[in-house]
């Protein structure tokens, strides 16, 4: 194989996500398999600005593809926000002779490859973020595992809640997305779901399905709220001065962002990591790989970014089943 591609960067931007370890080993490997030359770039942007780097071989990605975390350390830059570090940045990459990043992470990482590109180097995308936010694609390397993490917890809490009859507030990540959170809620069996993409009625939303949950029976409760839909000891006090329920909050934080990635995630980001070399190999910039219908393709970053994602209605739909939501106002 010829290309004139010799030598890639690869680097993890932004929060974490588990399955990020695999798609820096697909990376590596398949660059290796094109006869090109990876190097990785340590704590995101900062990383390229300040020239802190590590010569990756296939060896040195041995053993990642079950591990949580990054092996490449991940920041988020304020100076890469600058024309100045983004200038710092492109002098590494002709110090180090690098043709191409390949930047792993979520739209703040997507912003910063857009702007780089403007500095000559070609740049491509790998969406992984827990909050599958990313609107383009279907899928977000970490969402899977995240969830996974949260229905684990929540099964827990449900063993005691159910012992104690009480009801339980979980806040779930997903910054200003509800899609983590009701993708839980359904694996859940949650009494209700909050999220940030519906207006929210408490009245409705919350009082309304623990007193259908009571008067069907249920003596506990489960009330799941995403991070961006409200604080989850709010929403607790107000169960507690609405109907003099006794809430216990739980807020799972970066317990969600951690831990072995799911079977899912490593296949999705080894996909993922061969289609950002690929595409890098055969000459494309700006690029953003995304999963659409189960194939992986590679769209315009700068399309991708203006695209606006709404909840699944489907899914929402569903819920509204399960909970006696209503799906208008979505
Ligand atoms: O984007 C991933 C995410 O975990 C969000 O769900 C959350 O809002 C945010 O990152 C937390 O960021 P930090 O790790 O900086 O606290």
């Amino acid at each position: 194989m010829t290309n004139a591609v010799k030598r890639i960067g690869v680097l993890t931007s932004g929060g974490d996500a588990p399955g990020m370890n695999a798609a820096i080993r697909a990376v590596v490997r398949s660059a290796i398999y094109r006869g090109i030359d990876c190097v990785g770039i340590r704590r995101g942007f900062n990383g390229l600005i300040n020239g802190d780097f590590v010569r990756l071989d296939e060896n040195s990605v041995n053993h990642i593809i079950n591990r949580g975390g990054t092996m490449l350390y991940t920041a988020r830059s304020e100076e890469f926000r600058t024309v100045d570090g983004q200038q710092r940045a492109a002098a590494t990459c002709k110090l180090l002779g690098l043709d191409g990043i390949v930047g792993i992470g979520g739209d703040g990482t997507f912003r910063g490859l857009k702007e780089f590109s403007k500095q000559g180097i070609s740049v491509v995308g790998v969406p992984a973020t827990i909050d599958n936010d990313i609107v383009c694609t279907d899928y977000t390397i970490g969402y899977d595992t995240a969830a996974n993490t949260a229905v684990e917890a929540i099964d827990r809490l449900r063993d005691t809640m159910q012992s104690h009859e009480r009801c339980s507030v979980v806040e779930v990540m997903g910054r200003n997305a509800g899609h983590l959170a009701l993708y839980v809620g359904l694996a859940a069996g949650a009494t209700s779901v909050l999220v940030p993409e519906k207006k929210l009625d408490f009245e409705h939303d919350v009082i309304d399905c623990i007193r259908g949950a009571r008067l069907s029976g249920k003596t506990h409760y489960m009330i799941i709220v995403a991070e961006g839909a409200g604080s989850a000891i709010e929403i607790g006090k107000q169960i507690h001065e609405t109907i003099g329920l006794d809430p216990r909050v739980t807020i799972l934080g970066h317990i969600q962002r951690g831990g072995t990635p799911t079977a899912r995630d490593r296949v999705m980001a080894t996909r993922m990591g061969y289609h950002a070399v690929k595409v890098l190999a055969e000459g494309g910039t700006n690029r953003l790989i995304c999963s659409q219908q189960g194939s992986m393709v590679d769209i315009d970053l700068e399309e991708g970014l203006a695209m606006k994602k709404g909840l699944n209605a489907q899914q929402y739909e569903v819920l509204q089943a399960m909970t006696g939501l209503e799906i208008e106002g979505l």
